[in-house]
């Protein structure tokens, strides 16, 4: 079984272990170079967003650091093993405690919240008795403050109650590592916010490192700890979020610029609509 990771220590992230290491990551498909050196840092209990425009290659970077896509160079250490030259059961074994929240929640829709959330559990963790499955599934619905939805059908669920159900599913297996793909793409701010929050609240309970892809501003300066901007396959610009903000560099003010703009278009536009 997975354990959970150490309690946070009282240091600040980057005295803390290194449990990401990106180092000279590049990735191309066919003539188009989308990493073209990325180096990342991301250490334990920390809350590391990648922010970028759509196609700069934030979800290639993270299928990468889960063995979905390979790299054509540089190096990749999650949790001290280099995830490439990984043979198959380690991969797996690795991948059991990465959890992955897709940019889709990408539920089962022919089966109910408590069996989408056995699922996982059953295939990747021997030994367990149905009365520790239960528990597990209850344990994992009310991190996400959904715990009356166990005999719901995600046809009945929410966006946002979807995304809280694909994050119970992940969590459910205990994840020292979660990444998440653009948590709150599709959500109206309210909902968005509530996302956050419980972003915020899994690193807190379970002290999870976490890699947030995103293009939301609000998001990035709630949950990160530390901001780092993909933009022309490179890491630009890694600090908090108003270290980062407050550079004259023009392709951040840029982003900054263009986004805020961009979200209070997009928020009213979308006042009314989805919850
Ligand atoms: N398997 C693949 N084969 C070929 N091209 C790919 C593949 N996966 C991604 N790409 C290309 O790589 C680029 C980056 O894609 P990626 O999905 O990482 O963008 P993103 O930053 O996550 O964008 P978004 O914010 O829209 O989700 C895109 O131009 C995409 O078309
Ligand atoms: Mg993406």
């Amino acid at each position: 079984m997975t354990t959970a990771a150490t309690p946070t220590a009282p240091t600040a992230p980057e005295e803390r272990p290194t449990v990401i290491s990106i180092r000279g990551l590049t990735k191309a498909f066919g003539e188009r170079e989308i990493l073209r050196g990325v180096d990342l840092d991301v250490h334990q209990a920390e809350n590391v967003v990648v922010l970028g425009r759509s196609g700069s290659g934030k979800s290639v970077l993270i299928k990468i650091l889960v063995g979905l896509l390979t790299p054509d160079a540089g190096e990749v250490l999650v949790l001290g093993q280099k995830v490439h030259e990984l043979p198959r059961k380690a991969l797996d074994a690795l991948r059991r405690r990465v959890g992955f929240s897709f940019q889709s929640s990408a539920l089962y829709d022919s089966m109910n919240v408590g069996q989408n959330l056995e699922f996982p559990l059953t295939m990747n963790t021997k030994g367990l008795s149905a009365g520790e499955v239960r528990d597990r599934v209850l344990e994992s619905l009310e991190a996400v403050g959904l715990a009356g939805s166990l005999e719901q059908m995600p046809s009945e669920l929410s966006g946002g109650q979807r995304k809280r159900i694909g994050i119970a599913r992940t969590l459910i297996l205990r994840p020292e590592i979660m990444l998440y793909d653009e948590p709150t793409a599709g959500l109206d701010p309210v909902t968005s916010s509530e996302i956050n929050e419980l972003i915020n609240q899994v690193q807190q309970n379970y002290h999870t490192a976490s890699i947030v892809i995103t293009h939301d501003l609000t998001c990035a300066k709630t949950t990160g700890d530390r901001v780092a901007m993909l933009l022309d396959g490179k890491m630009l610009g890694v600090g908090t979020f108003d270290e980062v903000f407050s550079s004259d560099d023009p392709r951040i003010t840029g982003f900054y610029d263009y986004n805020f703009t961009h979200t209070d278009t997009v928020r009213n536009e979308s006042s009314g609509g989805q919850t």
